[in-house]
């Protein structure tokens, strides 16, 4: 068995630097040495408030406060592998993208396909599409179904619809007994879940204080699913905890995520680089890079400082997958603007080792492959893409995970959340609301007829008052 320490995600910052890409591009030491001081009051800051809920830093403290939540976690998802042949997320953003990612990353990638699986099949419903809702029906027996309403706020119009729908369907196939079908996982008193779960008596579970969306992974949001599907939640939250003891230092040079957010905060603010992509060399880490995305997008894409000073920050997150995506976006990322940074997660050891055939022996450049294995020819193209980034002055860093199991992804779960969080405070905005995505859903709402506030009346009045469409622009 490896100890713990050989299992240390590490970030390599080495492409990012003038040394590997020339003056002129890249990052010199000195530039990350004058950030020190704002970085250690970063660190300072993001310390003195952990697990103040008010901030919404409850998160900070998950990975050591949910020994009694764990054990309940462990009892309802033995329940559900042994009552049930499918198990699925109705939620959407946060409380989606976590229970997706943490599912690819550490079960067999086609899970649902596989005869012998350690678990029920699972399926995360993060959209309303109705052709998509409609083929999930066709799929699952819903009185062979366990459905995990999620949803921080309870009020979430498209997990609410998704729940409506469903228990309809399971008041009409199962009538009484119904309920057991659903677990519920939300706020403990605000929202209309909580409530409607009082009412029929679904088996729930609390999203804590101080945890928003796209920070609840290690909350029940993503442990129940992940135990479900037979993953060791406690190395996840032991991963976690061995990255946060990495991130309390004020020293940037040894903190790994503070050192991510001021790398980023430099490369936008010195070198344009607004967009930042992550680009995975292994399939199973792919959906880690949705989550990414929303943490980043919008924890960091705000208007106004803290102290309501117009801004509008942000740096774009986008994703990409080793090596497919070299094949489609690499073009770009050497030769077009000079505005990415491309951050890769490389695996050193994968679960399966493929080896390549000999043959073709009359031609020599497709011979030559035969008697390696897949993975010594993944590793060879990232390192002939990180080494042709450098070539052409692009910034390029790479986070390397020793093997991708629960102990990593936690680790590499809470490296993201803490340099978000260190983020947002070089950037002195609020990482932890997303007033911006408001005011789509009240006009939605309004669009819908919604008439049980004066908002959403007033949000119709806007709505009609807009130019009306002009035919010479609809071609
Ligand atoms: O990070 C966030 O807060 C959001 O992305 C939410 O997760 C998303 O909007 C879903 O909200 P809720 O969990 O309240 O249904």
């Amino acid at each position: 068995m490896r100890q713990t320490n050989e299992l240390r995600i590490t970030l390599d910052i080495n492409n990012m630097m003038t040394e590997r890409l020339g003056a002129g591009h890249g990052i010199a030491a000195g530039e990350i040495d004058r950030l020190a001081a704002q970085a250690r009051a970063a660190q300072h800051a993001v310390a003195k408030n952990r697990g103040n809920d008010n901030l919404m830093l409850g998160w900070t403290e998950l990975p050591y406060n949910q020994t009694e939540i764990v054990r309940d976690i462990e009892v309802a998802a033995a329940y559900v592998r042994g009552t049930f042949d499918a198990f699925v997320v109705l939620g959407i953003g946060g409380s989606a993208l976590g229970p997706i990612a943490v599912q690819a990353a550490l079960n067999h990638l086609r899970w649902n396909e596989l005869e012998q699986r350690n678990g029920p099949k699972f399926y995360v419903e993060d959209n309303i599409d109705p052709e998509r809702v409609a083929s999930l029906l066709d799929v699952i027996d819903v009185t062979k179904t366990c459905f995990n309403v999620i949803t921080k706020s309870g009020a979430t119009a498209e997990t609410m619809s998704q729940y409506l729908i469903i228990s309809g369907l399971l008041k009409k196939k199962i009538g009484e007994g119904w309920q057991k079908h659903i677990i519920a996982t939300t706020d403990k008193e605000n929202g209309n879940l909580v409530r409607i779960c009082k009412e029929e008596g679904f088996r729930m579970f609390v999203i804590p204080d101080g945890v928003g969306g796209r920070f609840s992974e290690l909350s029940p949001v993503g442990l129940l699913p992940a135990a479900v599907c037979g993953i060791d939640i406690r190395a996840l939250l032991k991963g976690a905890a061995a990255m946060d003891a990495r991130c309390k230092t004020d020293d940037v040079w040894k903190n790994p995520a503070l050192m991510e957010a001021v790398l980023q905060y430099i490369t936008m603010e010195n070198h344009g680089a607004n967009i930042q992509v992550v680009m995975p060399y292994a399939d199973s880490l792919k959906y880690m890079a949705d989550w990414f995305c929303q943490l980043w997008a919008e924890s960091l894409g705000k208007n106004i400082t803290r102290k309501g000073v117009s801004v509008n920050y942000g740096q774009t997150p986008a994703k990409a997958l080793g090596v497919t995506d070299q094949h489609s976006q690499l073009q770009l990322y050497t030769e077009g603007p000079f505005d990415k940074v491309i951050t890769f997660l490389k695996v050193e050891n994968f679960r399966n080792e493929v080896p390549i055939p000999h043959g073709c022996e009359s031609f020599p450049n497709v011979a030559f492959l035969g008697g390696k294995t897949l993975n010594q020819l993944l590793d060879a193209e990232l390192k002939g893409t990180e080494f042709a980034l450098c070539q052409a002055g692009r910034m390029n860093q790479t986070i390397v995970l020793p093997e991708v199991s629960a102990y990593t992804v936690g680790q590499l779960l809470y490296f993201f959340e803490m340099a978000t969080a260190y983020m947002g405070e070089l950037l002195d905005i609020n990482a932890f609301n997303q007033p911006g995505v408001e005011n789509s859903k009240v006009a939605s709402f309004a669009v819908l007829g919604n008439t049980n506030e004066r908002k959403y009346a007033d949000k119709a009045k806007e709505m009609r008052e807009q130019p009306a469409p002009d035919a010479r622009y609809i071609l």
